[in-house]
């Protein structure tokens, strides 16, 4: 069968893509379903975009090369799209908007929006074998056990990254990018957990708390969580994405509270009260009961000189730990790094070396922070490969 245009990957990215190269385009799938992480993402109600989304937010060895997409089709663009399907939505913290309802709607708002523009869909449907002709491309693929031959004038490789192999992940990107001569950059689990030896922070599973959670190069203030395994929680799996492996990181515990202050003038009030009970105040009690054989927390507030006070915060605020590892990809929201941008123009999308091949989404080395950012760059890549088909 011949078609205009081959999309490989019914997600985020390839659905948006074939909304704009319309009619003669067909959307391939080896899943059930399209866009099943829109589906399960933001727990059900999907962070489909960022108020505050701009090239900042993005890590890429060329960190230019998201702005053109993202200027063309920015999260007003998205949020006008998603207003249009009436879908409702707010705005949780950060700039990150949710549907108010589930984020199925989305993935019928980009099935309805394919149908309308006359691309097809398949789903259930594994790539065989990929080949580079005169006129474009011919695809084999497997379609309910049986095979078919697809020619196409463009290939779209929209099949992500290597994050949740369980949820359809292949490396189909990268054996594509390497049988196409593209170049590579590593790739990463990110946006992931971090994990500890020896279940470190056990006692602590379950503890939140707002914190700063920085490295050598950059930091971030949200919330952290401890988990039978290490740390987890949004400032975690931000820094996640920065860190590498061996790397100390560093937990500001106390990073808006002015403890140091407090606990002077507690001092000065109440000096019998006991060191942990005044701590306990100001941070969750099982941290607190965690933290002080370590940090030597004992005695009354009375007994504490400033030097001591001062010497407690300093380690509150600046507590290095080195996470042994990561949970990889069985559990990280993205992969960094990825398809070279430099194989590719960040007008269009489509590699410098063969006409006709285009690649989109989270198989490309642009990876967002966590908070809508992942999916503004499926829709701005997607819309800008589209619409140049
Ligand atoms: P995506 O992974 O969406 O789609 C790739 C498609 O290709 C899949 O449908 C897959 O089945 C198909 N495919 C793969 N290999 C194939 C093969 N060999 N043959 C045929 N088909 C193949 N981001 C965000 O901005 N906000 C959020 O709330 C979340 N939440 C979230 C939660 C969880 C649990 C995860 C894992 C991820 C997120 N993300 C997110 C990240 C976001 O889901 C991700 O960045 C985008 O889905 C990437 O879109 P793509 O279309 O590039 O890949």
């Amino acid at each position: 069968m011949a078609y205009e245009t081959l999309i490989l990957g019914a997600g985020a990215a390839g659905m948006m893509c074939a909304t704009r190269s319309g009619p003669g385009t067909l959307v391939i799938d080896h899943a059930k379903a399209p866009g099943e992480k829109i589906r399960i993402s933001g727990g059900g109600r999907c962070n489909f975009t960022n108020m505050y989304a701009s090239p900042e937010n993005y890590l890429s060895q060329n960190p230019h090369f998201c702005k053109s997409a993202m200027a063309r089709y920015t999260q007003w663009d998205f949020i006008e799209l998603v207003d249009r399907h009436g879908i409702a939505w707010h705005e949780k913290t950060l700039g990150q908007l949710f549907c108010d309802g589930s984020a199925k709607q989305i993935v019928a708002m980009l099935v309805e929006e394919m149908k309308t523009a006359g691309a097809d869909l398949w789903l259930q449907t594994s790539v065989t074998s990929v080949t580079h002709t005169a006129d474009g491309f011919r695809v084999e693929v497997e379609r309910e056990g049986k095979p078919q031959v697809l020619t196409a004038r463009n290939l779209v490789i929209a099949t992500g990254g290597k994050s949740i192999p369980k949820m359809g992940a292949t490396g189909l990107a990268y054996d594509l990018a390497r049988q196409f001569d593209l170049p590579l950059t590593d790739t990463r689990p990110g946006l992931v957990p971090f994990t500890f030896s020896e279940d470190r922070f056990k006692p602590l599973a379950g503890v939140a708390l707002p914190a700063r959670l920085s490295n050598e190069r950059t930091s971030f203030d949200e919330a952290l969580l401890f988990t039978h395994r290490g740390l987890s929680g949004p400032s975690v799996l931000q820094l996640s994405s920065y860190w590498r492996e061996g790397e100390q990181i560093s937990v500001n515990l106390i990073p808006e509270t002015p403890v140091f202050d407090l606990l002077r003038s507690q001092r000065q009030e109440a000096g019998r009260k006991a060191l942990t009970t005044e701590l306990a105040r100001h941070l969750p009690g099982r941290l607190v009961d965690f933290l002080a054989p370590k940090f030597d927390l004992k005695g009354r507030l009375a007994d504490q000189s400033d030097a001591a006070l001062r010497d407690l915060c300093d380690r509150l605020e600046n507590w290095r730990l080195t996470p042994s590892g990561s949970e990889g990809y069985r559990t990280a929201e993205v992969t960094l790094g990825g398809i070279d941008t430099d194989a590719l123009s960040s007008q269009t999308m489509e590699t410098k070396t063969i006409p006709g091949l285009y690649a989109i989404g989270e198989a490309v080395d642009v990876t967002g922070w966590l908070g809508g950012y992942n999916f503004q760059w499926a829709w701005a890549s997607g819309v800008a490969a589209g619409s140049a088909i």
